[in-house]
């Protein structure tokens, strides 16, 4: 088996380029780069940092996260070092990682959104992802519910940074496609589908829920069928006419799960609840992408994007 991520895998994304489609999801691998103590990051075209806020968050009580039968549930309620710190003690060591790194945005509001922005960007991180659909904390959810409220913050942000690409990770859940059609119109170069699903776990004996918030998002392979599919109409109907590249992150656990994703239409494929599992997953799921290239007579994955027979 090859040492290193073979030329078939190199793709890109708005301009930047990844030795491999895989990118390590948002809060699945440390702050920045704690992965790359247990993984060997060149099989990843890119990791993403914690979602980072104006303010350290402690996030929310135990239990916050619990296993399910098709995947867990997290409720970590956004906890981070806040992004000054981040800046600070952090970012320098993104300029010796062996992949792409993408600074995660989150915020209360529009202003909070650019002024984390502005800062990642001046800290020299490769992209952007704005996370507008956080389940685990009181407003997390509010721009990625509304086409209108989306727009709004994307297009402050693309107003604020010079940084490609700005990519938005949209919720699952709401009308996808709708919300696509909002953020590639106010400027977004790229989009991350999907974070995790709201959802809940109760113990019947306490009757209690089992995570202290009540509920929490899901991921893991449960969510991925579903994830298919929004990818699928996404590109079919947004992304593909307008040439703005997907980031299919849902339930992916080996090759076959990651070349769904490619041949719904995504351009890279986000790896997070399988990090968990096996840190060292992007190595084996890298080298079946390869083979997979090989078998289907194709001299890079790109050919491959959204080429779903149907
Ligand atoms: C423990 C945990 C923490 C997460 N934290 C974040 C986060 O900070 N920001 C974010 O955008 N998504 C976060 N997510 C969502 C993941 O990035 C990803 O969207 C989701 O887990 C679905 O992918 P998967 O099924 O491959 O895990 C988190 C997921 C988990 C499991």
């Amino acid at each position: 088996m090859a040492a290193a991520p073979s030329e078939r895998l190199s793709t890109a994304l708005a301009g930047c380029s990844l030795q491999t489609p895989l990118v390590a999801a948002a809060g699945t691998c440390g702050v920045l780069d704690e992965l790359a103590e247990v993984s060997d990051v060149r099989w990843l075209g890119a990791v993403t940092t914690k979602s980072l806020t104006p303010e350290s968050r402690e996030g929310n009580a135990p239990w916050r996260v619990v296993e399910t039968k098709g995947g867990m549930l997290n409720a970590i309620g956004l906890a981070n070092p806040g992004v000054d710190a981040f800046v600070r003690e952090h970012a320098p060591r993104a300029r010796a990682m062996r992949c792409a790194v993408i600074g995660s945005v989150a915020g209360h509001g529009v202003e909070e959104f650019v002024r984390v922005a502005v800062a990642l960007e001046g800290a020299g991180l490769h992209a952007i992802e704005l996370n507008v659909s956080c389940p685990n904390t009181s407003d997390g959810r509010m721009f990625g519910s509304d086409p209108v409220l989306l727009a709004s913050v994307v297009r402050a942000v693309r107003a604020a940074v010079r940084v490609r690409p700005l990519i938005v990770k949209l919720p699952p859940d709401g009308d996808p496609v709708a919300l696509a059609r909002a953020a590639v119109e106010a400027g977004a170069d790229a989009l991350t589908l999907c974070n995790t699903f709201p959802a809940m776990q109760i113990d019947p004996e306490s009757r209690r829920p089992a995570l202290s918030r009540g509920s929490g998002g899901l991921s893991g392979p449960g969510i991925h069928p579903i994830v298919v599919r929004i990818v699928r109409e996404v590109h079919r109907q947004v992304a593909g006419p307008a040439a703005v590249p997907i980031i299919g992150l849902g339930g992916v656990l080996d090759w076959r799960d990651a070349a769904e994703l490619v041949l719904a239409g995504a351009t890279a494929v986000g790896v997070g609840t399988a990090l968990l599992v096996d840190p060292g997953s992007p190595r084996r799921i890298a080298q079946g992408l390869d083979a997979w290239c090989a078998r289907q007579g194709v001299r890079s994955i790109q050919e491959l994007v959204g080429a779903v027979q149907a």
